[in-house]
């Protein structure tokens, strides 16, 4: 069956089945949120007390959040800004303003990691890893190669965008990307059980060291964490349901979609921590940063010759499929406004949001300053914001906001305790967390132009 792009304007697109929705909405969540920056976060805010914020911001406030965008999207048939404007009024479209350049910032620097992952990948195929990773990461991270790589990732997401939601996303995100994805850190996780002194990587990581207290500042970065990790807080959610049909089952949906997400940050670690101890580099994760991943896992890759090529091939290649299928979602934010507001066909509204996009990832690709700044502004401050603000429209005045969820939740009290969720807990646990992130973010600023 061929889609037709000109449909798209007059009848809505929609998924050709459930499972397909669904991979496509795991495809968003596991990304490079998943395998570089849950592992970087968890060892920089210090193990224990991050995991488990962590596990309870998924559960308490990502799952709630999840089916507040659900409800909104498929109820209105519209992408964050139109579907805002239909739900809630004039008064509430300026959210989706803002998930609209939310979606524009973070892919704007997450094509340019993205593309790190490709040259890795290359790299490990065509030449072996170099001894010296600190100096490749730094050739690969910033310059001219950077904004090439950019570019070809961007015109990769471009290209599958353009294809439609069942003829494009669907078809290569959940046919082919998202299973390839599953083999591949299943493999690596299996390999990395049969490494010597693996062991060590284990217990730092699972091991609870319950010195750690539980600090408003491993709370803040593990709420940050889940939302970009679970594609909340910008309207990825709320606009691939707009795709939906009425008769899906919402949270049991959002429920399957948070858990595979958590499964494949959980199983990455499990990748990422003991090959990094098997070969004695506990210690760079304690300094950690954008580039730890980047440059401890080559230096372990390296140092295991012809077999580390094919991992690194592997490790690397799963991280980029990764991240294409989450690029995909945030491209698909922007261009599905573009289509609803401006009424333009899908080829040329993902062209010119994909332009859009590569003009902005241009500072990201020369300086990593800035592209901490941005992940740190977009990627943690502008979702934990969104959010909330979500969260006050559907539980303080949308009008029926259990509508959409009702026949799916089945008992009316798990439905009632979503929506009571949504009220009290959620607002008041993120208004902590915006006050702590917020924080850290205006310090970030400071040092970045402040001469520090
Ligand atoms: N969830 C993606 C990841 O973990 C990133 C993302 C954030 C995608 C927000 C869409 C929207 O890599």
């Amino acid at each position: 069956m061929q889609e037709t792009a000109t449909q798209a304007t007059s009848v809505r697109e929609g998924w050709g089945t459930r499972a397909g929705f669904i991979l496509a909405a795991v495809g968003s969540a596991v990304g490079l949120g998943n395998m570089w920056r849950f592992p970087y976060v968890a060892a920089d805010t210090g193990g224990a007390a991050f995991v488990l914020f962590y596990v309870l911001m998924v559960f308490l406030i990502g799952i709630p959040v999840m089916l507040a965008e659900f409800s909104i999207g498929r109820k209105a048939q519209l992408s964050p800004i139109g579907a805002l404007k239909q739900v809630g009024g004039r008064t509430w479209a300026p959210l989706g303003y803002l998930y609209v350049a939310t979606g524009f910032l973070i892919l704007s620097y997450y094509s340019v990691i993205a593309g790190w992952t490709m040259r890795y990948a290359l790299e490990a195929a065509l030449a072996g890893f170099a001894v010296a990773p600190a100096d490749f990461f730094g050739q690969v991270a910033t310059g001219t190669g950077a904004l090439m790589y950019h570019l070809v990732f961007m015109g990769v997401t471009i290209a599958i965008v353009t294809g439609g939601i069942k003829g494009g996303i669907e078809r290569v995100v959940a046919l082919v990307l998202m299973p390839l994805l599953f083999v591949l850190i299943i493999g690596l996780a299996i390999w990395a059980v049969f490494l010597e002194g693996s062991g060590a990587g284990y217990a730092f990581y699972l091991q609870p060291s319950l010195g750690e207290v539980l600090s408003l500042d491993s709370l803040g970065a593990a709420a940050g964490q889940a939302f970009f990790s679970l594609s909340l807080g910008m309207g990825a959610m709320l606009t691939y349901a707009s795709y939906l049909s009425r008769k899906e089952n919402l949270p049991s949906s959002g429920v399957t979609i948070a858990i595979s997400d958590f499964g494949v940050a959980f199983f990455a670690g499990l990748v990422v921590f003991p090959v990094i101890f098997a070969f004695g580099l506990s210690d760079e994760i304690g300094a950690s940063s954008v580039g730890a991943l980047f440059i401890s896992l080559p230096r372990a890759f390296a140092a295991m010759g012809g077999v580390g090529r094919i991992v690194g091939l592997i490790f690397f290649g799963a991280l980029f499929v990764g991240a294409l299928t989450s690029a995909i979602s945030l491209l698909e934010v922007v261009t599905s406004s573009v289509i609803d507001e401006w009424e333009l066909d899908r080829t040329r509204a993902a062209l010119g949001a994909g332009f859009v996009v590569i003009l902005i990832g241009i500072p990201s690709a020369y300086d990593l300053n800035v592209l901490s700044l941005f992940d740190k502004i977009a990627g943690e401050f502008f979702l934990v914001v969104g959010a909330f603000v979500l969260s006050v429209f559907v539980g303080w005045r949308m009008k029926d906001p259990t509508d959409e969820l009702a026949q799916g939740f089945g008992s009316r009290s798990l439905l009632k305790g979503w929506y009571w969720t949504l009220r009290f807990v959620v607002p008041i646990v993120l208004a902590l967390v915006i006050y702590q992130v917020g924080a850290s973010a205006v310090d970030l600023v400071r040092q970045t132009f402040g001469g520090g």
